[in-house]
């Protein structure tokens, strides 16, 4: 049998470069994957930790070394509070540009639910470099995934103001676990590429006050939320369900049983 390029059997013991590797999901992704037996290297603009290699998508420095040889990547680097329209959409036509067409068999990148229905600047930059993907001719697998679990730890965190908590009134959201996502994602680059959007979501719809309280609880027992009206475009597309997966696989874990471990 003729072994083509999208054949999942060839997919073992792949020489696999993630991108974003000391973030939040992709330091997880790098251990699932070793864990499946790849080999596995990380990009980041420091490159440090195991498995580390220098690469900026920002201004396209190393990139061609880091991407030598890949036969997967996972694009998991962002720069979500920095300028992302040059580290996220142009960073990745510069990947497009330094990956090792020869050798590549899938490149999933790391998107987010809801970035083609919500008007926040950093979902359309997303976007965007989902588009210069699908228009790239590579074989690739745009998954779109929801917020993480600790991602809206954060988010409350910062949000407390003293002894109260202020969340957007009616925003709707399906978190999921950090290393479920990790593991959907090594399982979906072990894969043949879709060609296209794939979701992955957490186990339940839960709104901002839901989450607010279940933190405060575990976390802040001082804390009073309060959900406050927010208006606008970006929060009615929040209201309206603009960020719940619509189709594709979810994980188990809910955002109470996140707290209490
Ligand atoms: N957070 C969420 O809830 C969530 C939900 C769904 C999808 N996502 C998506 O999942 C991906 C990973 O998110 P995360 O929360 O794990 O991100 P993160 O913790 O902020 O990590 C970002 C990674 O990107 C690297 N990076 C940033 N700028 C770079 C550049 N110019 N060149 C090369 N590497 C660069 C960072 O390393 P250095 O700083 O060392 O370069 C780091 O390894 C992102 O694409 C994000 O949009 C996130």
């Amino acid at each position: 049998m003729r072994r083509g390029r999208t054949d999942p059997a060839r997919l073992r013991g792949m020489d696999v470069l993630v991108t974003g590797g000391t973030g939040r999901l992709g330091r997880v992704v790098v251990g699932r994957l070793q864990g499946a037996g790849h080999r596995v290297r990380q990009m980041s603009r420091r490159g440090t930790g195991p498995g580390g290699v220098r690469g900026d998508l920002a201004t396209g420095r190393d990139l061609s070394p880091a991407l030598a040889g890949a036969e997967v990547v996972v694009h998991a680097a962002s720069d979500a509070r920095g300028n992302y329209w040059e580290a996220d959409v142009a960073g990745t036509r510069r990947l497009v540009q330094a990956v090792d067409r020869g050798r590549l068999r899938h490149l999933v990148y790391v998107s987010i639910v809801g970035v083609d229905r919500i008007p926040f600047g950093y979902y359309h930059a997303k976007y965007a470099a989902e588009q210069v993907l699908l228009a790239s001719g590579l074989p690739v697998t745009l998954l779109r995934v929801t917020q993480f679990h600790d991602f809206v730890d954060e988010l409350l965190r910062t949000a407390r103001r003293g002894p109260v908590l202020p969340v957007p009134m009616g925003w709707r959201a399906q978190p999921v676990d950090v290393g479920e996502a990790a593991t959907h994602v090594a399982e979906v680059a072990a894969g043949p590429p879709a060609g296209d959007v794939v979701e992955f979501g957490g186990p339940e719809e839960l709104t901002a006050a839901d989450m607010a309280r279940a933190w405060a609880a575990a976390r802040e027992p001082g804390a009073r939320v309060v959900a406050t009206p927010v208006p606008g475009r970006l929060s009615a597309a929040f209201r309206d369900g603009a960020a719940l997966p619509t189709g594709g696989a979810r994980g188990r874990r809910t955002y109470a049983e996140h707290l209490r471990g």
